[in-house]
């Protein structure tokens, strides 16, 4: 790949407006908001309702909902969980022409050979199917007994919306630096880097199965679950595979259990990184990795122990800066190598 830093910040700011989608999309989770708009039109829905009959006809497919049904609200309510969900869903549409007019102009001017072209089509295509499933997952809204967008749908969206992420700041950071920078004796702890970036990848998955079932609610206890070691009931549902995305208590202690391996890793894996000599850079990230790693640990606990949503929301958006500073502190040692062997010197 050629440098091109102007490409490369392009692609950084898109990644930037992820952060904001999670942003809005975990504050409509935390208020209810997710089944408030039960309308999709991709290319006019950014113009809000004008008018009472705009409002009627969407409140009235609010009343269809389950969450309606089981909790009716007046139409004041109900314009404070719109107005949320609406914004949310329009900044999808800004990030959709912040990508398209660049790529476009770019594509005119040249700076974009055909191999990346493919490959940020390839990339647009996955946002078009993040902003699809997110559609399907508000009609869900519609089934019976659903009052909430279930944990089966909900932890895919997020975990796919963090591999995008993945690709925007992977591809913009090496559109920045193409050329790796050699370091030696550092093998070992570029695996250490991949496998933190997975482990946090894997722990958010688990994460959203907690805020969507409701498993905030239950075991507020740290670090036993209200004095046992594992949850009862832990495979009270069947089949036993549904006991990991539905059972409270499970996918409770399943989250905690992974976050401690991620945290210890992630913690060995910033030690390690900061006593090595790296590019000042790398370092920093790190450095950025060990703190965000140990906060997120304390604010999970607290979030639990409070049992408090928005806690729970500031603890979302801090994993998100936490997944992306380790995918930047791996992004630094892709040039890692082995230590050179050392010259076997015979004794005099
Ligand atoms: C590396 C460590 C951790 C990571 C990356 C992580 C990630 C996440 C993410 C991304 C979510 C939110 C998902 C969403 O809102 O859709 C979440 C939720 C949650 N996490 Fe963690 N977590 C970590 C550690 C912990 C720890 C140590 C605990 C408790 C002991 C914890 C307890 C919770 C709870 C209770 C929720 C649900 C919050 C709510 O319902 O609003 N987390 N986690």
């Amino acid at each position: 790949m050629k440098q091109d830093r102007a490409v490369g910040n392009w692609l950084l700011l898109l990644a930037l407006m992820v952060f904001g989608m999670v942003v809005g999309g975990g504050h409509a989770r935390t208020i209810g908001a997710g089944f408030s708009i039960q309308v999709w039109r991709p290319f006019t829905g950014f113009i809000p309702p004008m008018n009472a009959v705009d409002w009627n006809y969407l409140y009235g497919l609010f009343q269809r909902t389950a969450q309606y049904q089981a909790h009716p609200i007046g139409m004041a309510q109900y314009k404070a969980l719109f107005w949320p969900m609406f914004l949310d869903r329009c900044w999808g549409r800004l990030m959709a022409l912040v990508f398209l007019i660049p790529f476009v102009v770019f594509l005119l001017k040249g700076r974009i050979q055909r191999k990346l072209a493919l490959w940020l089509g390839f990339i647009f295509v996955l946002g078009a199917g993040q902003a699809a499933y997110g559609w399907y997952m508000v009609r869900t809204g519609l089934y019976p007994g659903v009052l909430s967008p279930p944990p089966e749908w909900a932890a895919p969206h997020l975990v796919s919306a963090m591999a995008i992420l993945f690709l925007l700041l992977w591809t913009g950071l090496t559109l920045r630096n193409p050329e790796p920078v050699r370091i030696e004796g550092a093998a070992t702890l570029r695996g250490f880097s991949t496998a933190t970036v997975a482990l946090i990848w894997v722990t958010m998955g688990l994460g959203a199965l907690v805020a969507t079932s409701g498993a905030l609610k239950v075991f507020n206890t740290f670090p036993s679950m209200d004095g046992h070691l594992l949850p009862p009931d832990m495979f009270a549902q069947a089949p036993v595979w549904m006991n990991f995305i539905t059972n409270k208590g499970t996918v409770q202690f399943c989250h905690r259990l992974l976050a401690t391996i991620t945290a210890i890793t992630a913690l060995t894996t910033a030690v390690l990184g900061l006593r090595m000599k790296l590019p000042p850079a790398t370092r920093d990230l790190f450095l950025l990795l060990g703190g965000l790693v140990a906060l997120q640990y304390v604010l999970g606990m607290a979030t639990l122990v409070l049992g408090n949503n928005e806690l729970g929301f500031v603890h979302e958006l801090n994993a998100v800066l936490l997944f992306a500073s380790a995918i930047g502190a791996r992004h630094g040692l892709r040039g890692a190598v082995a230590a050179p062997a050392r010259a076997f010197a015979p004794a005099e």
